[in-house]
């Protein structure tokens, strides 16, 4: 059976999503987990972005034992020479490099002639392959794009030593029938490329269009795990692979993917990315494998097959959760932390082994997304914070407002300020605003939800704030949900001290 390539763009593509910014540390404990489970291409970044992206690459390069590692790059001199900078330390390096083949891209945007298009297509592709023989060339807006002129860019790269094409659907445009259609004329066109799927979800068919591109030919599919991305966001790994498995019939084709990993690897990024995955997500939201219904779960008890096409322990979903508890060690916390991608120095291991302790004295049942969120939330603790919260109290009085009074560590100083809102919330986050002085932000999102089930669950806060036109993300979980709220507010601030260079 031949091969489907999986290229997974989450550290890319995925983190483009507004509000989707990791740091180092997380991207890297994505790295390694993406390696561990079967990706053979990890798009790490865009070198030539921002000295971030470039050491983010580097590191990954490090680190990844069997992935090919890739670096994204416009068509531009500079942007190649640094996307091969970034993969000097990779064991199996690739640059991919890209511009638009659309007329509406062309010329709005690019503002070149078709032939100045094709000129730069030849002289990048060639710079790129001089510097890594892996090279991927990607036609952004190729569906959007004359076919003529398509076929003649993608000759051209071909010709200066490109391997993979890359047909993207860029704005989430196409239809599965369409796309299947202009990827068999590629297939037919070009036997001897690897044709590259790369589907936005728009209209809500990045997984199908994914799929009919496996049909008209493509062997490499790009994608994100729970499908982030620009915009609506890409193809999710996870369906892709999940379709391909479970309907073997019609794609007659393997991946390397340890689907037990799946998700694990889909808590993961929606732990550091604070993107929560929807309830009613295939294969990975929370409802995916219940049975409500009376004739469902008749029909269950009966015969699994009834009414599940694939089990949920093929994709690691495990009905126990409980997997750690007050008796267990250091060792057991340690190793289930390295499951995860994550290897915790002995100061780390003690401080999620304490908070880990302090949680099974507040809740009965710790279970593994418990687990995940303290990791989490230890690895992105800045190792100097900014600001950090001492206590708070929030007060209601009688005609319905808060008050709310925080003291706070800034910059080694205690400060204690107290300031009134609409709710207890907005009291507090005020109060904190009271002791920043010059930053002054916009809270852009806020978003509460319980991560485990339970009255003593823990509550998981996103928050998103802006400064200076950027957005920041913070995230904290807490069985106090206000607490919660105020770490993951706290943890948005320390990013703008990190990241906005207050
Ligand atoms: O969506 C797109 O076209 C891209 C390219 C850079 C591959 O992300
Ligand atoms: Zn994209």
């Amino acid at each position: 059976m031949s091969n489907i390539i999986i290229f997974d763009t989450t550290l890319r593509d995925g983190e483009q999503s507004p509000g989707a910014t990791m740091s180092l540390k997380e991207k890297l404990a994505v790295a390694e987990l993406l390696d561990q489970m079967g990706i053979d291409v990890i798009e790490a970044g865009f070198a030539a972005a921002s000295p971030g992206d470039m050491q983010c690459i580097d590191s990954v390069c490090q680190i990844v034992q069997k992935a090919t590692v890739c670096s994204l790059s416009r068509a531009i001199k500079a942007d190649i020479e640094a996307a091969a900078k970034s993969l000097e330390k990779a064991k199996k390096p690739r640059i991919h490099t890209f511009i638009s083949t659309s007329k509406i891209h062309i010329e709005h945007q690019f503002r070149m002639s078709e032939e100045r298009v094709l000129k730069v297509i030849d002289e990048s592709v060639r710079l790129a392959h001089s510097l890594c023989d892996d090279v991927e060339w990607s036609a952004m807006d190729a569906t959007r794009s004359d076919i003529k002129f398509l076929i003649q860019a993608i000759e051209v790269a071909i010709q200066a030593g490109a391997k993979t094409i890359n047909v993207p659907d860029t704005v989430g445009y196409s239809q599965p029938i369409e796309y299947q259609g202009l990827i068999a004329t590629l297939s037919e066109r070009f036997p001897n490329i690897i044709l590259s799927v790369h589907c936005h979800d728009d209209l809500g068919l990045a997984t199908a269009n994914s799929l009919a591109g496996i049909l008209g030919g493509a062997r490499q599919v790009e994608c994100t795990i729970n499908g982030i991305g620009e915009r609506a966001g890409n193809a999710a790994m996870e369906e892709v692979v999940m379709a391909i498995n479970t309907r073997s019939d019609l794609f007659p084709f393997k991946t390397n993917i340890d689907t037990r990993k799946i998700y694990n690897s889909s808590r993961f990024v929606s732990a550091v990315t604070g993107f929560s995955v929807q309830k009613n997500k295939a294969i990975v939201g929370a409802n995916a494998f219940a049975h409500e219904s009376g004739i469902h779960q008749d029909g269950m008890l009966k015969n699994r097959n009834t009414y599940e096409i694939m089990s949920p322990l093929s994709v690691g979903v495990v009905q126990s959760q409980i997997v750690l508890g007050k008796h267990s060690g250091r060792a057991a916390l340690k190793n289930k932390a390295i499951e995860w991608g994550v290897h915790l120095t002995e100061d780390e291991l003690k401080q999620v082994f304490d908070a880990f302790k302090a949680l099974c004295d507040r809740k009965k049942h710790v279970t593994e997304e418990d687990v995940m969120a303290i990791i989490h939330d230890q690895q992105s603790l800045p190792q100097h914070p900014f600001i950090s919260l001492s206590s708070f109290k929030t007060e209601q009085h009688h005609h319905g407002n808060y008050s709310a009074e925080v003291v706070v560590m800034i910059k080694n100083h205690e400060q204690t300020a107290c300031a009134k809102g609409d709710g207890p919330l907005d009291a507090l986050f005020q109060a904190i605003n009271t002791v920043l002085d010059d930053i002054k932000t916009n809270l852009l999102n806020f978003e509460v939800h319980s991560i485990s089930h339970g009255t003593d669950a823990q509550a998981e806060a996103n928050i998103v704030l802006e400064y200076e036109g950027n957005a920041f993300p913070g995230h904290a979980r807490d069985t106090d949900t206000i607490m919660a709220a105020a770490r993951a507010y706290i943890s948005a601030l320390n990013k703008i001290s990190v990241q906005g260079g207050k």
